[in-house]
């Protein structure tokens, strides 16, 4: 809509207007829709369009004036500023100008640039020209072995090269395993709720059903596994995103369950390197190899644009997960293979992993003790990962918070927000911190925006 300009479809829900106005346009800027520089409406045919008083308008542009949104002059009307989408039309993508706070990365500045860089080219010069080929479905040998040892020392899975797929971060891995899934009878994944809604939408790809497992302070809860579920997909080191651990008990409960109904349990180990208080809890997979199928991914140590992350598959889901890459025809570069492999060997991977362990555990403690001086909330779930959940109200206090967190400069996930429970109903509400992203000059002006944001917010336990 808008007479005068572009054609602007703003989708203003419920609530006070302006406050609805700004909500919407920012989010048309954050997902790109409207790129720098365009030229809004002006606020008279905009307020006509809407059907509100126009003064609501100039309320709204004004806001978003002030916040850096949009910048106006005289006579050249109401534009959007240079706020440039890195990854225009990307939603996970990040906002120039704005610090992200959201789960999902690592602080990519501190990727390992000259080790990369050096493992390319030693691994390519030492290649013959065969390994350029298309190789091995499964991944290149080299890596294949690498991964092995590391997974079997670090997170102590039971595993030989033989059972490990090399796969495009863990989105592919489970796009994969869920259509080998199928092949291997399951027509249901129960998934953590609340739990990645992106993961419930590949599994929904492969042409299979989720249905929702609940989570307890004590992680998922095999009580509550559907009669119909085939197989689980957990976060058993640290979930996903309440950040608890899975209690042994229930451990073995999800492997009885698994023999009893001949179902599978996908382990996702996103984030299982970073533990901050005592050593990691060790892989699930190394107390059934043959139910349950161990996932790695680079995403987290390294960085996400490698795109490369691993599985270790039970013998009979070997042949039905060869077929389901052969057909999305996805497979890894080989010579980002090479390069990981390297890495591994060399032990350069387990020192970056020392020393990033190192930075985000002093930004999780950071993080605590100023929430301790606003709260006697705590954070939920154990010092792990490069996230933390903090819990809230209700999802009116999340959005409140999320919306102040832009006008503050910056982005934050809220688990209602960012569609984490299974039904749209939702349950409970809270923000989850993605504390590992910003790089290190922009962490504490971050961290003193965000205590500002949540003074006087509404925190309760879950
Ligand atoms: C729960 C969970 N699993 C897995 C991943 C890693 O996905 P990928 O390897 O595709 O980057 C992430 C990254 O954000 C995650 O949050």
């Amino acid at each position: 809509m808008g007479k005068l300009g572009i054609d602007l479809h703003l989708d203003v829900g419920g609530g006070p207007r302006a406050r609805s106005i700004e909500a919407a346009l920012r989010e048309a800027v954050t997902t790109g829709r409207l790129p720098a520089g365009t030229c809004l409406p002006g606020t008279r045919g905009l307020a006509d369009d809407l059907g509100i008083a126009r003064g609501t308008v100039v309320a709204a542009y004004a806001q978003l004036v002030a916040e850096g949104w949009l910048v106006s002059a005289t006579g050249s009307g109401t534009r959007v500023a240079d706020v440039t989408l890195p990854h225009a039309g990307a939603p996970h993508g990040p906002v120039r100008g704005v610090v992200d706070l959201r789960p999902g990365r690592p602080d990519l500045s501190l990727f390992p640039h000259g080790q990369w860089s050096a493992a390319v080219k030693r691994t390519l010069a030492a290649a013959d020209a065969g390994s350029m080929d298309y190789g091995d479905p499964a991944g290149t040998r080299v890596l294949r072995e690498a991964v092995a040892t590391y997974v079997s020392r670090a997170r102590g899975v039971r595993a030989e090269a033989g059972a490990v797929v090399i796969t495009s971060g863990f989105t592919h891995a489970l796009a994969v395993l869920s259509r080998a899934l199928r092949e291997a009878g399951a027509h249901t994944i129960a998934t953590e709720d609340p739990g990645l809604a992106h993961h419930r939408q590949l599994i929904h790809g492969a042409g299979l059903r989720t249905a929702p497992l609940p989570v307890g302070p004590d992680g998922a809860d095999p009580a509550g596994i559907p009669a119909r579920a085939g197989a689980v997909l957990l976060t058993p080191a640290h979930q996903h995103p309440r950040g608890v651990v899975l209690s042994r008990e229930a451990r073995t409960a999800f492997l009885a369950w698994a023999n009893e109904r001949d179902g599978f349990v996908v382990e996702d180990d996103y984030d299982g390197e970073f533990r901050y208080d005592r050593h990691a809890v060790g892989a699930l997979q190394a107390l059934d190899p043959d139910r349950v199928v161990f996932a790695g991914s680079t995403s987290k140590a390294l960085a996400p644009g490698l795109r490369l992350g691993w599985l270790v598959v039970p013998p009979r889901l070997r042949i039905p997960v060869l077929d389901a890459l052969a057909a999305t025809g996805a497979s890894a570069g080989v010579p980002g293979q090479l390069a990981l492999a390297d890495l591994l060997d060399r032990g350069d991977y387990d020192r970056h992993v020392r020393r990033t362990r190192q930075l985000y555990r002093k930004r999780r403690t950071e993080l605590a003790t100023r929430l301790a001086e606003l709260t006697d909330v705590p954070l939920d779930g154990v010092p792990a990962g490069l996230h933390a959940l903090l819990p809230l109200a209700s999802a009116r206090e999340e959005r409140r918070l999320v919306d102040a967190g832009l006008g503050a400069g910056l982005q934050l996930a809220g688990v209602h927000a960012a569609g984490y429970w299974h039904s749209a109903r939702g349950g409970k509400a809270g923000l989850i911190v993605g504390y590992a992203t910003p790089p290190r000059h922009a962490w504490r002006p971050a961290l003193d925006a965000l205590t500002g944001v949540l003074s006087g917010a509404a925190i309760t336990p879950w």
